[in-house]
């Protein structure tokens, strides 16, 4: 199927009701193989990567790397509906990353890190990526120039060099970052003698590929701690074959659990890691969401015969195990329809409520507070925006958010921007159909 950027949703609201039903198979982390994807740049060799979703950001990673000289390409996977990649880095020509494609997505200077550590410089545009207020990068620039390299901003390109390679560290960062933590991780396997990182972040798509990185020879300890010890291979590139399999994307779990809260009669999330959604899981059982949660699977079931509302509840995004910055946009629309006052409060990111203004269009009894803060009153009855108003995708979250207000509002709504629910959620429209939702890509 051809995904064109300027592709719209149109979706048919169900009015509050509940009818949606069926089964949603979650495909593997977008942001755990866009990792793995960068890493590959620290083999000498092929590189196999399973459990690939489709989205337009692992596109853009692939271009990226094709760019660098890379041979990437794509395969079945064993996982229906999923792909391998297959990445060669063996012949690796440019060390400069191509300046378009990494201002459309800010995960690409993750791949900063590998490409300095192999080869000793890389040269990279100021990142882009969603538009989620401030997002800068002086975590990675300080753990750089902690290491040895030496870093100089050329207009908007930044040129890192680091000629006689990079020497371990001790790094406490400030913010516990999880692009941070994972691209001065993927610096130290390589680097020379010993690096401990502290204050690292602790998400499950850090850890996960750092257990692979060791099973194909690096030494990192402390794996899923805020503390991490490694040791470098003082610039011997890898040369083992372990394939990576990506984990379940829990961030596309829990934006169905949300969905099948709001709009689904049953709905059975499968192929997941409920052990990962801990926080998510439990703000909607508090809530009064009936949630079975299995080993891989998680169902929630709305019996219309004994329907209570669902109760407000306060949310505190976190770093992981909180409650996940990247699930507050879905979060805010479900407590439009809990009985109460609820409050939402971003510790991670500022002006991360650009979608609050749609959902205020459509009926939303939502009160703006600050960059940080907003209340939801509920329940309100959501309605499709006056005629000829649009919603929009604002980000990646926020574009499944306002799919989520249309589906659950009266009327019929046309959302702009869709290529940003792309980023992050493969062919939406397809799974959302198949558990009787109207929805179009026009
Ligand atoms: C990753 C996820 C994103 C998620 C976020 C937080 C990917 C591709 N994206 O983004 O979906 O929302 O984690 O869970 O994995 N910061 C600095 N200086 C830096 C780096 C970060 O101040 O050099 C700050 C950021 O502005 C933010 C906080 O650290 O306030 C956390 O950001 P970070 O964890 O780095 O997010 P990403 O890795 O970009």
């Amino acid at each position: 199927m051809i995904i064109k950027d300027y592709d719209k949703f149109i979706i048919g609201g169900l009015g509050g009701e509940k009818k949606l039903r069926g089964t949603v198979e979650i495909k593997g982390a977008k942001n755990a193989a866009l990792k793995a994807m960068a890493a590959a740049v620290l083999f000498d060799g092929l590189v196999t990567i399973d459990n690939v979703p489709e989205t337009k950001d692992i596109h853009t990673m692939s271009e990226i790397l094709k760019s660098l000289g890379t041979r990437v390409e794509w395969k079945e996977s064993t996982n229906k509906g999923t792909k391998v990649l297959e990445i060669d880095s063996s012949k690796i020509t440019s060390t400069d990353i191509d300046l378009e494609l990494a201002k459309s997505m800010r995960a690409s200077v993750v791949l900063t890190g590998p490409i300095l550590a192999r080869f000793g410089k890389v040269s990279f545009p100021a990142p882009g990526g969603c538009v989620i207020g401030e997002r800068p990068i002086d975590l990675f620039l300080e753990g750089y120039q902690k290491m040895g390299a030496k870093i100089n901003l050329d207009g908007d390109i930044y040129k890192i060099e680091a000629q006689n390679g990079l020497e371990g560290a001790d790094i406490f960062f400030d913010i516990q970052s999880v692009g941070g933590t994972e691209t001065l991780m993927m610096v130290a396997v390589l680097a020379k003698g010993t690096t401990i990182l502290k204050n690292c972040a602790t998400e499950p798509e850090i850890s996960s590929v750092a257990e692979w990185l060791n099973s194909c020879g690096a030494n990192i300890s402390g794996i899923g701690t805020t503390t991490l010890l490694i040791k470098g291979t003082d610039g011997k590139p890898f040369s083992s074959n372990n394939s990576y399999k990506t984990i379940p994307d829990r961030i596309e779990a829990g934006s169905f659990l949300i969905l099948g809260a709001l709009c689904a009669r049953e709905l059975q999330i499968t192929k997941c890691k409920p052990d990962h959604m801990e926080a998510v899981i439990n703000l909607l059982k508090k809530s009064g969401v009936s949630i079975k949660v299995g080993q891989e699977e998680i169902i929630i079931t709305n019996n219309s015969k004994d329907r209570v509302p669902f109760k407000a509840v306060n949310v505190r995004t976190h770093e992981y195990p909180g409650f996940p910055t990247d699930l507050q946009a879905p979060m805010a629309v479900f407590l439009t329809q809990a009985l109460g006052e609820s409050s939402v409060f971003e510790t991670i990111f500022e002006g991360r409520f650009k979608y609050a203004e749609d959902l205020i269009g459509m009926g939303a009894d939502i009160k703006i507070l600050n960059s940080r803060e907003i209340v939801v009153k509920g329940p309100s009855v959501l309605k499709q925006l006056p005629e000829g108003e649009d919603l929009y995708a604002h980000d990646i979250r926020a574009g499944f958010a306002v799919v989520l207000a249309a589906l659950v509002s009266k009327g019929t709504s046309k959302i702009n921007n869709i290529n940003l629910i792309d980023r992050g959620y493969q062919r939406l429209e397809e799974r959302l159909k198949l558990l009787g939702a109207d929805v179009r890509r026009v």
